[in-house]
């Protein structure tokens, strides 16, 4: 571990705005699942950049697909037509419930396109105290306005209040507190299909089939935010695939380039018939550049091959897991290769002790940490953290 007294950290201190805490080492370079800082020191990456390197570090054929990309169009804007943005529009739709598709440059733009999108339907539709928003305990959907008030966590928000009014938070997975909180006056449920910031929770068949039933009824849209669990995450493209219930919307980001700011909102021709010129739109999303490199990102990760490793690898991950003999450990959850360790104690020293043993971990709330590497993660990079994780425990316990 290299210290405090490094340049870059002394840089970051004096010139980035302090919203972020970082540990005291520097990043320079990455290989397959390995992460390297300054020093020369490994670490074995178990966070891919929160659930965004789906390839890994240096990917030889992603690193041809960027140059070649980078020697064409970069921005043309979205007052042109170019083929990369159309061409992964045709690829998302073809592989998903979807018909149409919207780009953004992150998670959170694509939540408050959707939110958009919801209020614009309801619009339409001639009522006019269709506003209202349902979400769940835990979410996580985003840090704008929209998408935050969204996000019921109170150290998130109340600072920031007032945010969008007209949001109702229900308890997740729990269909009585669905069915209180949704109504005619609802436009949009926004949930995700597995819960990633929250602390890793799966949402049940039984609890999506009912939220669609739910939005069926009170002709309220539901929305999917795959942003984390979706594009091959949890072992199949989709992660609503497991339970079979479609969406209205939904929206992805984090993996879809690779590792560069891309979004997407993805939807039905019945909604995205209210969307007309004017409604919606941005300078950036969608452009040439990085619509190129999501074309071959979704191509290479919707292989059958590539999602069978990740389920394959990702129950070698929950098994292995679940054998660590830990009273520290209260809970081992998840789906593919989005895992959640609970543990009995807050995780901050587990996450620093990590550093010091060549591991990179990362948290979603105080108790647990939530495994979510490169998607080319392989069964010996499983044994490795296993072992490493044996002993940290062992040590704090
Ligand atoms: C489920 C979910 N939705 C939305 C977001 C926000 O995405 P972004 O950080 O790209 O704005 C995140 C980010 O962690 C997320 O996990």
């Amino acid at each position: 571990m290299i210290t405090t007294q490094h340049p870059v950290i002394q840089l970051e201190n004096e010139y980035v705005v302090q919203s972020y805490k970082r540990p005291p080492f520097v990043l320079e370079r990455g290989e397959g699942v390995m992460l390297y800082d300054t020093e020369g020191r490994a670490y074995y990456d178990w966070v891919a950049g929160i659930a965004v390197n789906a390839l890994g570090y240096g990917d030889p054929e992603l690193t041809q697909v960027i140059q070649a990309a980078a020697a064409g169009l970069l921005h043309t804007s979205n007052l042109y037509y170019t083929a990369p943005q159309v061409e992964l529009a045709a690829a998302l739709c073809e592989k998903s419930f979807a018909d149409r598709a919207f780009f953004t440059n992150s998670g959170t733009e694509a939540n408050e396109g959707a939110i958009k999108f919801a209020r614009k339907v309801a619009y339409d539709s001639g009522s006019r105290n269709k506003t209202e928003i349902v979400c769940f305990s835990h979410a996580f959907h985003g840090r704008t306005m929209g998408s935050l008030a969204l996000t019921p966590k109170e150290k998130y928000q109340t600072p920031f209040k007032p945010l969008l009014p007209g949001v109702t938070v229900a308890e997740y997975n729990d269909i009585a507190s669905a069915t209180a909180a949704i109504n005619d006056k609802t436009c949009a449920v926004f949930v995700e299909p597995v819960q990633g910031e929250g602390g890793i929770y799966p949402a049940s068949t039984e609890f999506l089939q009912a939220l669609r039933d739910l939005c069926d009824q009170h002709q309220a849209l539901l929305v999917y935010d795959e942003v984390q669990c979706g594009v091959g995450r949890t072992g199949t493209l989709w992660a609503y695939e497991a339970s079979g219930v479609k969406p209205d919307i939904m929206t992805i980001a984090k993996p879809l380039a690779g590792g560069m700011p891309i979004g997407a909102i993805l939807t039905t021709e019945a909604v995205a018939s209210h969307i007309h010129p004017g409604d919606h739109g941005t300078t950036f999303g969608g452009g040439p550049f990085i619509t190129s490199v999501a074309k071959y990102v979704v191509e290479r990760i919707s292989q059958p091959q590539f999602l069978e490793q990740v389920r394959e690898v990702g129950g070698y991950l929950m098994d292995r897991l679940h054998e660590i003999n830990s009273p520290l450990i209260a809970d081992v959850r998840g789906r593919g290769l989005m895992v959640g360790v609970e543990f009995t104690v807050d995780v901050a020293p587990i996450i620093e002790a990590g550093y010091q043993n060549g591991l990179i971990l990362v948290n979603a709330g105080q108790n647990v940490i939530r495994f979510v590497p490169p998607l080319v993660v392989q069964k010996d990079h499983v044994d490795v953290l296993v072992e490493r994780l044996t002993v940290i425990l062992a040590d704090l316990s």
